[in-house]
């Protein structure tokens, strides 16, 4: 069975069925203001904050066929009565003559046809105004006059998101509803919790005369809440009963008719549902967006933000799955989780477990840099306010208040109370930033580090050059017995939490790829000292990981408070990790011939057909001293998944040694567009990459969850572009070193860097996979293979010719 189809043209994906196997859902809006509406209309927003600032109540854990949120319910007069139905599927679950959802940019457009009615309702937030438009346009299809009154209901939750499940008592004794009426007559249903009041308020209006309207949930569903949301008993009334709530379980529903249509006739209505701190001054806004022009305009403007940004790096190569991905779907969940890290999605609750991770938007912000490397700054400066002086990093923030905690490491007493990976991070990111803008005074912005005095002052400050340093310096002074550094209370993988004393192979690497980035950064503004230090650390590193890492056919992943490695072949689960073979090859640290027989044993132990393995075999019992990890059942999540993570990093180092076919095997079995065809199996959105699959252990082989927010946008995006396609920006300039499939004739590329268009073509006359015989820039053949920034001309053509 599928659920859809991708049209590209349109830059949709289209939801053809409203059973789809779990919710789907898109992203509107931004972490500012917006949230997500899945595809039966359920829309969960928040403003800034999804655990301190929730605007609708959406519970993720609800069946899909439950009320969640928000949705829309029509009544045609029928007899002596009513029809009633909701276009959005949930919760009527009419059987509709016609349904699809079109997943877009920003968007979602839901369209159904049932009772001779064609309703169309889209979903979006305005790039400018904090509010979600809901764009309903209702067509008679029948062949006869029809009259129906169109009710849309929104469900609140307390601002602070937890507060709402935590506590029964205190809650409901807080939320109030109130009518404003306007001069003109329009209305606006304001809804808050009471010390919020004349604060934060939130509005629910629309731009047609609401005929009477219901706060209260009780009221609305009726008979003491034995009526239904699939069948609310207040709508069997000709009109709702205008009550304010003074308490309970605050709604917002508006009764609106919308008179005689003919056939073929199509009437719309524009509901706004945002939140203002005074509404007076709100309703300015609120005037506007009834207008619908005004929406239409903010939706073309919508579109072409993401025109712009889509157009900055244009692929065009001989496999279509992959363009289409890079082209669409894989930078929109790049943006995606630029702008949510792991905060809020079907997965993520967003009631304070999670905020934005340290080492997450580390990474997010590798995704978004080549189109819109500004906005990936502004989230760098934030990420460094949660540095502390010792250089180790707050693993989580929350964006609303800067208060930032150590995620689970906080759990356990007698654990190290960081995570030995997370300061290194971000050093990828500036210096990825570096590269891509050239901007070197970024590096001399001052920024204090956590901790603050009684005050809540900061009490000391750094250079963003000083926070780098410092992460290094963390790395270097905590180190274990063997002299390669701890492990903490995890590393990126959060689950396997040893006990203290643990060092890290893991953090071996990254920490020689940050230092490898130092070294490249330092002497671009000529430091020259102390980069040559730092390449005295990277060797002295490089000779321990060489030590004590090798297992005879693979890297260790870990070795434990007494020196006992895991991820080796003397270990009954878990004995070789992927990591531990795909980060020395990024490090540099493996030697070619070692490198190349790790990645072997990585396509031979732990690859399938669905993506690579993160570790093999699972752990199949309970065991403190690995911790969450053997929490799983064989191949769940980190315990023998195909955590997808993981999966980009093993095809940039394929492509470091040169397997482009390899890499790309790998890059193309995990596109989610190829999941399409076995959805009933993999159930999640088949537009973005999941955080994991089940993997072979697992009698659900081949189940995906958690989509959307992972760092698997990110790298996937990395990979495909700066490794397989090879186009990497650099300090001096651009550089093209593709490492492709051996088949392909090469490929044509477009992309904006440092103001400059490049226009590129890579040409395969051999059919070999990497190794750049010429470049032509502008007609001139240049030595190398990187096109120098420095070239006097604002478009540039480069052409690269792979050969022996
Ligand atoms: C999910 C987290 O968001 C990420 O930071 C971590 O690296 C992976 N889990 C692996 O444990």
């Amino acid at each position: 069975m599928k659920y859809g189809y991708f049209d590209n043209e349109k830059r949709e994906y289209v939801i053809t069925h409203p059973k789809t196997p779990v919710k789907w859902i898109n992203y509107i809006g931004t972490l500012s203001f917006g949230g997500f509406v899945d595809h039966t209309g359920g829309l969960l927003v928040c403003k800034g904050d999804p655990a301190l600032n929730r605007i609708t109540k959406y519970i993720q854990q609800l069946p899909s066929s439950d009320f969640k949120g928000f949705t829309i319910y029509i009544r045609l007069k029928h007899k002596d009565g009513f029809r009633i139905f909701s276009p959005l599927f949930v919760p009527t679950l009419d059987p509709y003559d016609a349904y699809e959802c079109r997943v877009g940019l920003g968007y979602s457009r839901i369209t159904t046809e049932y009772y001779g009615i064609r309703t169309s309702v889209t979903f979006f937030v305005p790039l400018a105004g904090e509010r979600v438009l809901i764009d309903i346009a209702v067509t008679n299809i029948a062949n006869h006059p029809l009259v129906c009154d169109l009710v849309p209901v929104v469900e609140y939750s307390h601002p602070i998101a937890i507060k709402q499940y935590n506590n029964a008592d205190w809650v409901p004794q807080t939320m109030q509803s109130k009518i404003y009426n306007e001069d003109s007559g329009m209305k606006v249903l304001t809804q808050y919790a009471f010390c919020n009041k004349g604060i934060t308020e939130n509005f629910f209006t629309s731009n047609r005369p609401v005929s009477s309207f219901e706060s209260d949930r009780k009221r609305f569903l009726g008979d003491n809440e034995y009526g239904r949301w699939s069948f609310p008993l207040s709508l069997r009334q000709e009109e709702l009963d205008n009550y304010e709530a003074f308490r309970g379980d605050n709604i917002g529903a508006l009764l609106h008719h919308m008179g005689k249509m003919e056939t073929g006739e199509t009437k719309r209505l524009v509901c706004q549902l945002g939140q203002a701190g005074d509404l007076e001054k709100a309703l300015s806004g609120i005037k506007k967006f009834r207008k619908e022009k005004a929406v239409d305009e903010a939706f073309e403007e919508l579109g072409r933000f993401w025109t712009t940004l889509l157009e900055k790096v244009v692929i065009k190569t001989p496999d279509i799955p992959m363009n289409n991905m890079i082209g669409l779907f894989n930078p929109y969940q790049c943006h995606t989780t630029f702008n949510w890290s792991r905060f809020l999605s079907l997965y993520q609750l967003g009631l304070g477990a999670r905020g934005i991770g340290f080492r997450d938007s580390s990474q997010d912000v590798l995704g978004i840099m080549d189109r819109i490397p500004e906005e990936a700054s502004k989230l760098i400066e934030k990420l460094l306010h949660v540095q502390k002086s010792d250089g180790s990093a707050m693993h989580q923030f929350y964006p609303s208040s800067m208060e930032a905690n150590m995620g689970d490491a906080a759990e356990s007493d007698d654990r190290p109370r960081y995570y030995g990976d997370d300061n290194l991070w971000i050093i990828l990111s500036v210096s990825e930033y570096i590269k891509e803008t050239g901007n070197r005074d970024f590096l001399d912005k001052v920024i204090p580090y956590y901790e603050k005095n009684r005050k809540g002052k900061p009490i000391e400050t750094g250079t963003i050059l000083d926070h780098l340093k410092r992460s290094i310096d963390f790395t270097r002074n905590n180190l274990g017995s063997h002299g390669l550094p701890l492990v903490g209370f995890a590393d990126w993988n959060d689950s396997v939490n040893l006990e203290t004393g643990s060092e890290s192979l893991l953090v071996t690497n990254l920490y020689g790829k940050a230092l490898r980035e130092m070294i490249g950064l330092l002497r671009y503004i000529d430091d020259g000292e102390t980069a040559d230090a730092y390449s005295g650390y990277y060797e002295a590193m490089k000779e321990r990981f060489n030590a004590y890492a090798w297992d005879g056919g693979w890297f260790i992943r870990y070795l434990d408070h007494n020196g006992n490695p895991l991820g080796s072949k003397t270990n009954d689960a878990g004995r070789i990790y992927t990591n531990a073979q795909t980060w020395p090859v990024i490090s540099g640290f493996a030697p070619e011939d070692k490198a190349r027989i790790s990645m072997n044993a990585v396509y031979t132990m732990l690859n399938t057909p669905k993506g690579i393995k993160l570790s093999t075999p699972g752990y199949n019992r309970f065991d403190l001293s690995k911790g969450g990890v053997t929490s799983y059942p064989p191949g769940a999540k980190e315990n023998g998944g195909i955590f997808m993570h993981a999966n980009p990093w093993a095809m940039i180092a394929e492509t470091i040694l040169g397997n482009g076919d390899r890499a790309f095997e790998y890059y193309s079995q995990i596109n989610p567009a190829v999941k399409n065809d076995c959805i009933d199996e993999f159930e999640v959105e088949p537009y973005v990459y999941p955080q994991n699959i089940l993997g072979n252990e697992h009698p659900q082989f081949g189940l995906a969850r958690n989509s959307w927010l992972s760092g698997t946008a990110a790298w996937m995006y990395q990979a495909g572009i700066k490794y397989i396609l090879g186009i990497r920006p650099e300090y001096e300039g651009l550089r093209i070193d593709p490492c492709i499939p051996s088949h392909w004739d090469g490929y044509k590329a477009d992309r904006v860097f440092r103001s400059k268009k490049f226009s590129i073509e890579v040409r395969n006359p051999l059919h070999v996979s990497k190794g750049v015989s010429s470049l032509t820039v502008n007609g001139t053949s240049v030595k190398g293979d990187i096109v120098p920034v420095s070239i006097n001309a604002k478009e540039i053509a480069v052409t690269v010719v792979l050969g022996e």
